[in-house]
Order: C-alpha cells, then structure tokens, then sequence
C-alpha cells in the first residue's frame, strides 16, 4: 500500500451527504482535501462540522471553495493554485423524479459539469478520478444479484446522466490510457456518521425511503407510504441493498488507493453494496427497533419505474480493492437515529 501522506485531494460535491462522510475518512487517513461544492444541495454548516470532527489539526488540511463545475472557471481557478493528484467526483443532482421533470437541468449540470471537470484535469496533467456511479446503471435487473458485467440501461433522465457519465469515462481512458478512472456503483447509501453530527439532510419532502423514515420518527411527516406490497418478495415490499455510508466513505478510500497504486487500474466499475437485500417493511421494523419510535405506514400501489428486488453482487470489491462493507441494518437504523434525534431539522434550526 502506497504511503498517502501529503498526497492532495480535490473532492467535487464534498459538502453533501457522502461527501462529508468521506472527507472525515480521507483527512483521518492523512489526505489533504480540497473541497468543491455550490451548495446547491447543501450547507457550509454541514463542512464546519467535518472541521468539528476531525480537530483542529486535520482541519488545517482541508480546504472548502463555493464553486460551480457548470462554471470551467471555478474549477480552473482551484487547479492553476495548486497539484491534485486525484479527484472524488461526488457533485451531481440525483433526485429521480425531479429529472423526469427537467431533463436538461440534469444534464446541463451533470454531464457538463463532469466534461468541464474532465477538461480542466486533462490540462493540468491530472488523470485519476473516482466517480459516483449509480445501481441505477442496472435499470431492472433480470438476475441479481447484480454483477458489474451486467448489461446496463437508464430508466429515467438521472439514470441516463449516470450511464452517459460512465461511458464518457471509457472512451476518454481507452483513448488515453494513462487515465486511471474508478467508477463506483453505490447501491442504496443509508445511516450517518457514529458521532451524530453529519448526515443526509435532504431539501423538501424526502424521495427516498430512509429520510422518509427519519422525518416520520421525529414528528416531521405523519407517516410513511409503502410503495407496494405486491412485489413476488417474503412480505410483498420491494427489496434493496441498503449500505452504511461509512462503508461506502471506506470504498472510496480503498477504490483511491487503488488508482493511485495501480498503473493498470484502467477504466474500472465495481459495486458498493452489501450483497445482502433488505425489504421495505423489514427496514421500517429495524428503524422502529433502533429509535424505539413507532413508523405508522400506509401501504400504496408501487412507484412507477422500481424494481422488485435489487442486491450488489459484492465479489469484485472484496477481491480488487480489498473493500468489503462491515455494517448491518441495525447499525445503519442506530446511527440514523442517532443522527435524527440529535439533528431532528437537520443542520437547519427549527423554522
Ligand atoms: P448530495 O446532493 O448530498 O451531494 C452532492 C453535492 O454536489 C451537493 O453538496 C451539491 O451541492 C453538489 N453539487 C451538485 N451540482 C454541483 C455543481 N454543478 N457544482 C458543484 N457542486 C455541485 O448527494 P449524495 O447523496 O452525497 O450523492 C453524491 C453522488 O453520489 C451524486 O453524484 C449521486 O448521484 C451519487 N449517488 C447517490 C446515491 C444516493 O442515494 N445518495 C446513490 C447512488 C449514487
Ligand atoms: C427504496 C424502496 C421504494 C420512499 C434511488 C434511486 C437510485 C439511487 C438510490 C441515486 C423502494 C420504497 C421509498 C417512500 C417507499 N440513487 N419507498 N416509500 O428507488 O431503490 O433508489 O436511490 O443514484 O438511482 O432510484 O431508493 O430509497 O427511493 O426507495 O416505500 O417514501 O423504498 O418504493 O422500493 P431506490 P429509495
């Protein structure tokens, strides 16, 4: 394993939910990281807590730029200060239904975003990147679990930024094979960091299951609707592979050091997920269990476009990047929890 004092990380998004999560490991780990977010989904509250976390000494290795990747010359400006050896590109807009709606705000910010990123690192003679990549690459799956050689498709506008974003990727790295590229598929990111002080903190009414979850357990919506209780599964709800984002902040760390060890690396796609599918009401009993709080639920017809059931083939993860996830379900309902009840508006005070 190479040695990764001093070496200088610009992570895009690094304010959001995974992004925090990720800095805290990556400074712990000795990085210096640089920060590029415009808060479009997030708060600077949420990077001040980072700071909080890690101590004052770590803190000195991180940087936060208010900056735009639509914007070439934001992110030019952070390159022509200083070297990078690599970039974790978090930033994106991901919320499905929204894309449906607005398609061009979706790729206008992600796929230009990603291209201006890509240019800019070209010029400055920085070429290993590690992306965020999406199960949503494996549209409905016909077998699972799903396995990185699986045909891929879209089903949304997001999905397709997601499949776009990775194609891009392998055409610039079989055109230049210098490029060390590392897409990461993440299956379906849940839970907050131990100490209760960073976590997912989403805009508006909540889209995916766990935030819905949480916002019920502190008061903030009345109850939940189970999107389907028809599903060919043990209790008729949908089934998911929810993964700790701490195991998935690890991931990036184990899948950087990869490509910044490994000349061969390439243009490389791996799940992070747990191999395991929990179901929609197995998840709201495992959160009722960690917070001691009853979910009230409402079963509803299916969401248009869900699968029934999606689990990571987790095999290529533990073998290349010698990643595998620790947490279970009862860990990630604990520290949601535990980051619900400490921060029930999340980094907002109560409006
Ligand atoms: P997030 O919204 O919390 O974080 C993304 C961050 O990127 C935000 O802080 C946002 O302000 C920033 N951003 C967006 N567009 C930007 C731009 N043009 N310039 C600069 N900053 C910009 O989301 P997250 O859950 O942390 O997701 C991170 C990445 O992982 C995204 O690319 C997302 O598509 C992908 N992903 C997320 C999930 C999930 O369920 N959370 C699952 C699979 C993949
Ligand atoms: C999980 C299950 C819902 C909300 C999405 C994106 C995917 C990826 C991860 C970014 C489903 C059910 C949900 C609710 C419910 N994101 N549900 N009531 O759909 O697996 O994946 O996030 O890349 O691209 O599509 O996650 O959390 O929305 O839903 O019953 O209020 O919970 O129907 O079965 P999903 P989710």
């Amino acid at each position: 394993m190479g040695s990764s004092v001093e070496q200088n990380i610009l992570v895009t998004g690094g304010a959001g939910f995974i992004g925090t999560h990720t800095v805290v490991q990556l400074l712990k780990e000795g990085f210096k990281v640089s920060i590029i977010d415009n808060l479009d989904n997030s708060v600077i509250e949420a990077v001040d807590r980072v700071r909080e976390l890690v101590g004052p000494d770590l803190s000195k290795k991180l940087e936060f730029t208010q900056g735009d990747l639509r914007n070439k010359g934001d992110i030019e400006k952070l390159f022509s200060k200083q070297r990078f050896d690599a970039v974790i590109h978090f930033a994106g807009l991901k919320a499905v239904g929204e894309s449906v709606g607005n398609p061009r705000r979706y790729f206008d910010n992600n796929l230009v975003g990603t291209i201006n990123l890509y240019e800019t690192m070209a010029k400055h003679n920085c070429k290993m990147m590690v992306f965020s990549s999406s199960a949503t690459v494996y549209g409905q799956p016909e077998k699972i679990p799903c396995m990185e050689d699986f045909e891929l498709k879209a089903m949304n506008p997001y999905g397709r930024t997601k499949l776009f974003l990775e194609e891009i990727a392998r055409d610039i790295q079989a055109a230049e094979p210098e490029w060390r590229i590392v897409l990461l598929r993440y299956f379906n990111p849940v839970g907050a960091h131990e100490s209760g002080r960073i976590g997912e903190d989403p805009k508006g009414i909540p889209n995916n299951l766990m935030p819905y979850i949480q916002q019920v357990a502190v008061g903030r919506l009345p109850e939940l609707n189970v999107y389907g209780h028809d599903y060919p599964t043990e209790d008729g709800s949908a089934v998911r592979d929810y993964i700790h984002v701490m195991d998935l902040a690890d991931g990036h760390i184990a899948a950087l050091r990869s490509c910044l060890d490994d000349p061969k690396i390439g243009c490389t796609a791996y799940n992070l997920g747990t191999g395991r599918g929990t179901s929609v009401l197995e998840m709201v009993a495992a959160f009722e269990k960690a917070s001691g709080k009853k979910i009230p639920i409402k079963l509803c017809p299916r969401r248009s476009g869900d699968a029934t059931a999606v689990y990571a083939s987790t095999e290529k993860a533990e073998k290349e990047l010698g990643w595998k996830a620790k947490y279970g379900v009862e860990e990630m309902c604990r520290d949601q929890w535990n980051w619900a009840n400490n921060n029930p508006w999340g980094y907002q005070k109560k409006p």
